[in-house]
């Protein structure tokens, strides 16, 4: 079986390093039966962002580098689609797996569905039900052409029934972030928070000397467009970081480079790096960003993998968001996270109170560390049950 893979952005990182592990170890004990090609579309290029994770996570080199680059939502789609239909007509694998929800995502799902070649989904059935999310019409897109659907949780397998989608097609199969998660666990809990600061705080930005994280402190990660790109919202945002957040605990923004151009536009970026208990860091390494979350009082994200290993580490989370489609990370699901939007009335309340609340790991099931041997498993099972096979390129 010839499976090719795409990863385009930071968060696919994590969800395909144990993909390709679970491939190696089912290949040392039946023989090398399963061929798989790497494809990385290039989105996410900066070593911060994409090759530090590379190597953190025992990720092989991508075989295949489309290097797509920065671009408008149009540009990132249509060029990614361009350069991977070259490749799956050169390689003609039995299944495309594609993770998440970026654009890298929907792009190469389209492609491989003309070329009439298998799509797996890891991670299906997600639902934030907002339309102006561009991640949410990737996962829709995306959802609706592939062959098997794997998804996290049963909340997200009844989203796909209730869609209509063929009970067949659609299979429990875990989180698989949570098995980067349990892997790395240890590594990062040894590292030191002071050096992890000392080695990524953002160019041009005040070095606190001294830091008291002893103390407790909070830890933010923004990069939505819905929170960072308006004006209206972010202004307000940071005001609400550096006038009450930062006054309270010491506050570590490792931060996102959609971000930080705003803050740069808006004339903020010199506010931010000589606050004198804000620490600015450049986007950080997965164990060191695991770290930090593990020694956190409390978490303010917009990022869809940080609610979820908030969850599993428990630590209190404020989702800058309205809505979520990973419901299961939420405090009524026994999850560690409150949606708390972009309202600064509605953040201080939730934000004063969730300092009061402590650390409550909560462990969804099948969040075990072995959904990708799970997934292997289903894909070797497809396999032996089928016996059509290659693009036709009709
Ligand atoms: C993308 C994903 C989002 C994911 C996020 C994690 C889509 C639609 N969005 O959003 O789902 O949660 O990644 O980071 O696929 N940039 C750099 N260096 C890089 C990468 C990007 O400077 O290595 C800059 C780009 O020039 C751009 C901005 O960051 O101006 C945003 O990058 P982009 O890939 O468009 O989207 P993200 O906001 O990162």
């Amino acid at each position: 079986m010839k499976i090719l893979s795409i990863v385009g952005a930071r968060p696919n990182f994590m969800k395909i390093a144990p993909f390709i592990k679970a491939i190696e170890k089912y290949n040392n004990e039946n023989g090398g039966s399963i061929q798989h090609i790497l494809v990385h579309t290039g989105q996410h290029y900066d070593i911060r962002m994409s090759e530090a994770f590379f190597s953190a996570l025992g990720i092989p080199d991508p075989d295949i580098n489309l290097e797509i680059g920065s671009g408008s939502h149009a540009e990132q789609l249509g060029y990614t689609m361009i350069a991977f239909e070259k490749v799956l007509i050169n390689h003609n694998p039995d299944w495309v797996v594609v993770v998440g929800d970026v654009n890298a995502t929907l792009s190469c799902s389209v492609i491989a569905k003309r070329l009439n070649i298998k799509v797996c989904h890891i991670e299906a059935g997600l639902r934030s039900g907002d339309m102006s999310m561009p991640e949410e019409v990737n996962r829709l897109v995306t959802d609706t052409l592939s062959d098997l659907l794997l998804t996290p949780d049963i909340l997200s397998s009844k989203n796909l029934i209730n869609e209509g989608v063929s009970a067949t097609k659609i299979h429990f199969v875990g989180n698989i972030m949570i098995d980067t998660l349990e892997a790395n666990r240890s590594i990062a809990q040894n590292l030191n928070i002071e050096k992890i600061i000392k080695e990524n705080l953002a160019k041009g930005c005040r070095n606190p000397g001294i830091f008291p994280v002893d103390k407790g402190y909070s830890l933010i990660t923004l990069h939505r467009p819905s929170n960072v790109d308006s004006e209206t919202t972010f202004v307000p945002l940071i005001n609400f970081l550096t006038s009450e957040v930062a006054k309270n605990l010491l506050l570590i923004w490792p931060i996102h480079p959609r971000a930080k151009k705003q803050l740069i536009i808006l004339g903020l970026w010199d506010q931010i790096k000589n606050h004198p208990s804000m620490i600015i860091l450049d986007p950080i390494g997965y164990h060191e960003m695991l770290r930090l979350n593990i020694g956190a009082k409390i978490i303010m994200t917009d990022s869809g993998g940080l609610q979820e290993e908030c969850c599993v580490l428990g630590t209190p989370c404020l989702t800058l968001r309205w809505n979520t489609e990973r419901p299961i990370t939420l405090r009524e699901h026994g999850g560690a996270s409150v949606l708390v939007g972009n309202n600064i009335e509605r953040i201080r309340k939730e934000y004063y109170h969730t300092l009061t609340l402590e650390r409550s790991p909560s462990r969804p099931e099948l969040w075990d560390g072995h959904t990708a041997e799970r997934i292997i498993q289903l894909l070797v099972m497809q396999d032996n049950n089928s016996s059509t096979k290659g693009p036709t390129n009709n």
